[in-house]
């Protein structure tokens, strides 16, 4: 698309020349049929049923003569191509090219414009990269052209050239920019153009001395300066007296070195930092360093300075306490610290105290704490203690011991007895000589003064002190009351003293059986008393009140008396029937209570009637054998002919303990089948009878209690008047009961 303006005309003359080959080449030719007629630029069409010889596309002309081609280029009013184009027919077509200084849209250089594509003027300033560098593009009517800057020219020493596409550059008239210099700068203005001058100097920090100076030669070409600077170096920094350099950044132009003041010294004045100048010296080394100075300890009240007279740096000063005092606080020394002062301490020295906070603990203890500034000191403390009861006059101790102790913290326990008032005087003997003395009471509890009571044997006691000391009496009261549920109008009661120094003393009642108990144990001195419930056991009951009586030949009218509930409650009233053979080996409390219907009659007898205490009315009379049922024992009829022995059994039962007492009550010889005889003969008849006096029995049935103290049966004979067997006769009631029923009731 730049083409220069002269070329432009040939292909227009080249077409003429081709059309002018072109119609000789028809005119020669001989023709037969319509399309062998056709023109070369023309094809043959069948059109009703007709040949007929059409251009071809880009033609115009009859088909068969002439096809001439079609010039686009001069069709319209306005040029095909456009504005700013130049178009240019083809042999049946065309293409369009844009004028100098004017460009397609397409950015081709040729093109059809049917497509939109039209030519757009070109500005100067978008196409200054054509002419590179140094170089300013000119358009003028369509084209460009190209100009060096000023002092700017091409190799060839021209000023202007037509942009082609090579790289071509307007070059500086003269040296050029003048070399660079590393670490140095250009002084004041120069010109690039031969024989100019360019000074040189070095960089702060750096220096040279020599060749200074650039020069531009007739050949455009600098002449190098000879110059080379180098950097400053400030060396090893200065020694500074009691000072070490403590940081050093390095020792070329603009380094720091910072200076500490020697251990012990203070910075007195000056700079810490020194810097490294352009000139190789080190700026501002005047640091001033001091030994540290602390002057005299201050003095603390009550205290003694322990203290080498150093006043530097972490000299220590010790204080202790003087005499009398002790130490109560936080460090016995102070030291010589940077700023140059001692330390503040709180040193707290306190007056000595033997007896600090004083108290008394688990009831007979004391304990204290002892503040001295002596160590490991042991003291002396002397107890002075003085007891007394509060109630008895009598009563009172009076010690006195040492007690040795270095503790900080002493505890002292003292044997004190309970239920006293001590005075416990405490002295020691301070540093300053002096006696200090603190004096407590102590009043120790009455605690149970005895415990553990135990009954042993039915009616003792026996129990343990706990008051201490053996050396001291016990006075003991005791109040014995004795009451019986079956026996309202009992009463039995007594008190008695006991004086003791035993730690288990015993003491051993005169009680009553079968009743409860309570005894009252005072002991007045301390106002203390115990209750205890004692039980006595049942003893046998009393020996029955009966009259013995002996008949022959008849049943005997029994009177029964109610016995008293002397030994403990009488339960009940049993009348036993035994063969008259087994009176003799009878044991009052081994006998079972059979009924008559049991199996063993015979042999050891049986209980005919039984009743409870609370039935029996006194005097009341029984009739053996009148076959009723008492309780659940059958009163059988007695057998004629047979010899019988009547028991009275009395029955105590009270706390799972059963006593009895039985005595002979009747012997029946020779039972008559006639009331007349048996009546006759006891009437009648004074005999010497065998009396069983008593058969006492008593089983012991206790665990706490294992007497027995009735003796074996024992049999007596006497001679007896008959007159309580007439007593029964008289009621002709027996012999009513005296029948013949053998048989039937066995
Ligand atoms: C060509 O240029 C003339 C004058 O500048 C303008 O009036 C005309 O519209 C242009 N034609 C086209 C197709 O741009
Ligand atoms: C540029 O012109 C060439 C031939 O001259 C043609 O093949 C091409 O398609 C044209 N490009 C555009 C973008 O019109
Ligand atoms: C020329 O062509 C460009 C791109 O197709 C279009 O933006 C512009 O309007 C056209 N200029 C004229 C005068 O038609
Ligand atoms: C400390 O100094 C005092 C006076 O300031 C002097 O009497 C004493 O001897 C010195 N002690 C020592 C151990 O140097
Ligand atoms: C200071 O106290 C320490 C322990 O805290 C002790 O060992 C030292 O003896 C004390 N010095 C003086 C002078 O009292
Ligand atoms: C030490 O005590 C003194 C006097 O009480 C006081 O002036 C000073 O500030 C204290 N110094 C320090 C470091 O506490
Ligand atoms: C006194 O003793 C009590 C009990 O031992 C204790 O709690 C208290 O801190 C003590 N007081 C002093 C000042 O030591
Ligand atoms: C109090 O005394 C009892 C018996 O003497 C003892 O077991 C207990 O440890 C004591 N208590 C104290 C706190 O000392
Ligand atoms: C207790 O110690 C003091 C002082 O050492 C002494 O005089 C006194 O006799 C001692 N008393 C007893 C009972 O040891
Ligand atoms: C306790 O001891 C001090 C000093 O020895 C004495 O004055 C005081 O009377 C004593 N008190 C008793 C109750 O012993
Ligand atoms: C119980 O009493 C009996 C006799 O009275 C006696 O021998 C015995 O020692 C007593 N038991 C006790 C433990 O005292
Ligand atoms: C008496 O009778 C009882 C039961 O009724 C019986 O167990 C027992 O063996 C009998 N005894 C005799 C000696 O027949």
């Amino acid at each position: 698309m730049r083409p220069g303006g002269g070329r432009a005309l040939r292909p227009l003359l080249l077409l003429v020349l081709l059309l002018v080959l072109r119609c000789g080449a028809v005119v020669n030719r001989s023709v037969s049929d319509v399309c062998a007629t056709c023109h070369v630029h023309a094809t043959c069409h069948q059109i009703e049923g007709k040949s007929v010889c059409i251009c071809n596309y880009g033609f115009v002309g009859n088909g068969r003569t002439h096809c001439q081609d079609k010039d686009e280029c001069q069709i319209g009013a306005s040029k095909i191509c456009g504005n700013y184009t130049l178009c240019h027919n083809t042999h049946g077509s065309f293409y369009c090219v844009c004028l100098d200084g004017y460009r397609a849209s397409n950015n081709n250089k040729t093109f059809i414009p049917n497509d939109g594509t039209n030519c757009t003027d070109i500005d100067e300033c978008e196409e200054s990269g054509l002419c590179g560098r140094n170089a300013r593009c000119v358009n003028t009517e369509g084209s460009y052209k190209c100009y060096c800057n000023d002092g700017y020219k091409l190799e060839n020493g021209e000023h202007s050239f037509h942009p082609d596409g090579n790289v071509v550059s307007c070059k500086e008239i003269g040296c050029g920019s003048p070399p660079g210099m590393k670490h140095g700068y250009i002084v004041g203005n120069y010109s690039l153009l031969p024989g100019s001058v360019v000074h040189y100097e070095c960089k702060e920090g750096f220096y040279s001395n020599e060749g200074k100076f650039s020069y531009c030669t007739g050949n455009e070409t600098w002449e190098p300066a000879t110059l080379s600077c180098k950097g400053v170096d400030c060396g090893v920094p200065p020694s500074v007296l009691n000072a070490h350099p403590a940081f050093l950044s390095g020792t070329t132009y603009g380094s720091e070195v910072t200076y500490g003041c020697a251990h012990g010294y203070f910075i007195a004045s000056g700079n810490q930092t020194a810097v490294c100048n352009a000139k190789g010296e080190w700026d501002g080394a005047d640091l001033v360093c001091k030994e540290i100075d602390c002057g005299k300890p201050l003095l603390i009240p009550h205290t003694e300075m322990i203290w080498y007279n150093s006043t530097n740096l972490w000299s220590r000063v010790y204080y202790q306490c003087k005499e009398g005092y002790y130490f109560d606080g936080d460090r016995n020394y102070s030291e010589c610290t940077m700023d140059q002062s001692w330390e503040n301490i709180t040193y707290v020295c306190k007056e000595e105290e033997l007896f600090s906070n004083l108290s008394i603990f688990n009831e007979t203890c004391v304990k204290w704490q002892r503040k001295t500034g002596r160590l490991g000191v042991q003291e002396i403390y002397t107890f002075h203690i003085l007891g007394q009861r509060w109630d008895e006059k009598t009563f009172s101790e009076d010690a006195v011991f040492n007690i040795t102790t270095s503790e900080d913290n002493p505890k002292v326990c003292l044997d004190l007895n309970s239920g006293s008032n001590y005075v416990v005087n405490i002295t020691t003997v301070s540093t300053t000589n002096i006696t200090v003395s603190v004096t407590v009471a102590v009043q120790t509890k009455v605690k149970e003064p005895f415990n553990n009571v135990l009954i042993f044997n039915d009616t003792c006691l026996k129990w343990r002190r706990n008051v201490r000391g053996t050396d001291v009496e016990d006075k003991y009261l005791f109040h014995v009351q004795g009451q019986r549920w079956y026996q309202k109008e009992f009463f039995h009661e007594m008190t008695l003293n006991l004086t003791t120094y035993k730690q288990a003393p015993e003491v051993c009642f005169e009680l009553q059986p079968g009743t409860n108990y309570s005894v009252n144990i005072s002991m007045v001195a301390l106002n203390f008393s115990l209750l205890v419930s004692m039980t006595t056991q049942i003893t046998d009951p009393p020996f029955p009140d009966v009259k013995f009586v002996a008949v022959k030949g008849s049943a005997p009218l029994l009177r029964l008396r109610k016995a008293e509930d002397r030994n403990g409650p009488i339960s009940l009233y049993q009348v036993i029937v035994l063969p008259l053979g087994l009176q003799n080996t009878f044991i009052c409390d081994s006998f079972a209570a059979a009924t008559f219907f049991s199996n063993t009659t015979d042999v050891k007898g049986y209980v005919a009637a039984e009743f409870q205490a609370k039935d029996v009315a006194d005097n009341m009379s029984i009739a053996l054998g009148d076959r009723h049922y008492y309780g659940k024992f059958y009163n059988a009829p007695l057998k004629l002919g047979e010899e019988y022995c009547v028991f009275l059994r009395i029955i105590s039962e009270w706390n799972k303990v059963t006593t009895q007492s039985c005595a002979v009550w009747a012997q029946i010889k020779n039972l008559s089948p006639t009331l007349h005889y048996m009546t006759a003969v006891g009437l009648g008849s004074v005999a010497a009878v065998c009396l069983i006096l008593f058969l006492s029995f008593s089983a012991a049935r206790s665990y706490l209690h294992s007497t027995v103290h009735s003796p074996p049966a024992a049999v007596a004979c006497e001679a007896v008047h008959l007159s309580a067997t007439m007593d029964m006769a008289q009621t002709g009631i027996t012999s009513s009961f005296l029948e013949t029923e053998n048989d039937s009731l066995l």
